[in-house]
């Protein structure tokens, strides 16, 4: 581990369960900080209960703090005691937009065969990535409500694509394969349906795949890719699609490693590792868990793996990733992934387990 500077973390728990794995992931934190790892951590109080007490949602100072740090860590937003969660679309949106993390890096790895739902799979089969664009499409909420409340209301969304947006999400999908040696990428729209925004996907698709002859690049309707997500999920490695097909694939791909208590993800301005990334598991704030300790802290612990590697950490990554393997393979997990204990305990026994690890490679955390 080398780390020639502090690294500046802020922390955003969010709302419901956000704050419970949160509290828990920061932990993990602090213990590989009081290890040696140069990390500052400091906390941004923003969610429901803010706007709630003072109507702040995402104030432009909070954004600067963010710019200037090197990541930020995110539970989840999302309050049913603010009915629009308006909140929550100026906090998440606020930093993906505010920092231009057009890359959405969903990584769909079971690490156990008892937590994959498809009958004759097992976790091997089920090892891939999504890259979904994170800046552009239906989510850029331009369009408007003509005659709002009546029975004649037009509600438009338009669906915005543009040439460098397009671009840059594929050539990211396309260097991760690269540098990870993975040999297929696919990149799923609805160009059959959606003619004009779906076409330039296409060609954008058909002009960067030149560059990488080595990686077999292939075309799949999202619904078919859907299709063959359960069918097949071994068949795919690297996956490349637009905002809002990304995020709904990836809450299907959650279930084929173990439920959304297991998803990572990290938003990344992909051409610039230097600038600040946001890490945050895929799931919400399962406001019905929320305050029962319940919840499953894993994808939490997974999504500091990711941070961690993406400050320069990867054996971290590995390590994290290790741990969580080993507490489902035990048991020592929650009810969803097929344990007993709860969120404080199963995080418990993962730091446990990396601070045993540690210990045996003292060597691997040294300067
Ligand atoms: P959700 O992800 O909160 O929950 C969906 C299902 O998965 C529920 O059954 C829930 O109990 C389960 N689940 C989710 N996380 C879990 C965990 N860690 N352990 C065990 N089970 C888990 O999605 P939802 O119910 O559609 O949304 C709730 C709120 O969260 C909404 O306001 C939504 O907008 C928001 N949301 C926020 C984010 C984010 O901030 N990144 C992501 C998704 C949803
Ligand atoms: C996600 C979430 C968000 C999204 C919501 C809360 C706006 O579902 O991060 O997957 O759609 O991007
Ligand atoms: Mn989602």
């Amino acid at each position: 581990m080398s780390a020639e500077s502090t690294k500046k973390i802020a922390i955003l728990p969010g709302d419901g369960i956000g704050k419970e794995v949160i509290a828990e992931a920061r932990v993990l934190l602090e213990l590989y900080r009081k290890r040696g790892m140069r990390l500052e951590l400091f906390d941004l109080d923003l969610g429901a209960d803010r706007y709630l007490r003072d109507g702040t949602t995402m104030p432009p100072e909070a954004l600067s703090q963010i710019r200037g740090s090197k990541a930020v860590l995110v539970g989840a937003l999302g309050d049913p005691r603010v009915p629009g969660n308006e909140h929550a679309r100026d906090i998440l949106f606020g930093i993906r937009l505010g920092c231009d993390l057009y890359a959405n890096v969903r990584p769909v790895k079971a690490l156990h065969d008892s937590i994959v739902p498809i009958r004759n799979k097992r976790a091997a089969d089920v090892d891939f990535v999504v890259f979904r664009e994170n800046t552009e499409g239906i989510y850029a909420n331009i369009g408007g409500q003509l005659r709002r409340g009546s029975i004649d209301e037009i509600a438009i969304n338009e669906d915005v694509n543009t040439h460098k947006g397009v671009e840059r999400i594929i050539v990211a999908a396309f260097e991760h394969a690269r540098r990870t040696r993975k040999i297929r990428v696919h990149m799923a729209d609805k160009s059959n349906a959606m003619r004009h925004a779906h076409d330039l996907w296409q060609r954008v698709f058909a002009e960067v795949r030149t560059a990488y002859p080595d990686i077999d690049a292939e075309h799949i309707y999202i619904d078919t890719l859907c299709l063959r997500l359960v069918q097949a999920p071994e068949e795919f490695q690297v996956i490349v699609t637009n905002n809002l097909f990304g995020d709904i694939v990836t809450d299907l791909a959650a279930a084929l490693q173990g439920g959304l208590g297991m998803a990572a993800s990290a938003n990344v301005h992909w051409a610039d590792p230097e600038a600040v990334a946001l890490f945050e598991p895929v799931h919400g704030s399962a406001p019905r868990l929320a305050g029962q300790d319940v919840a499953n802290p894993f994808a939490a612990f997974l999504t500091v793996g990711m941070m961690l590697a993406h400050l320069g950490w990867p054996d971290e990554a590995k390590r994290v990733e290790s741990a969580v393997a080993l507490a489902v393979d035990q048991g020592k997990c929650t009810p969803d992934v097929g344990g007993t204990l709860g969120t404080k305990a199963a995080a418990a026994w993962v730091r446990d387990e990396i601070t045993r690890s540690l210990d045996g490679f003292r060597s691997m955390l040294a300067p």
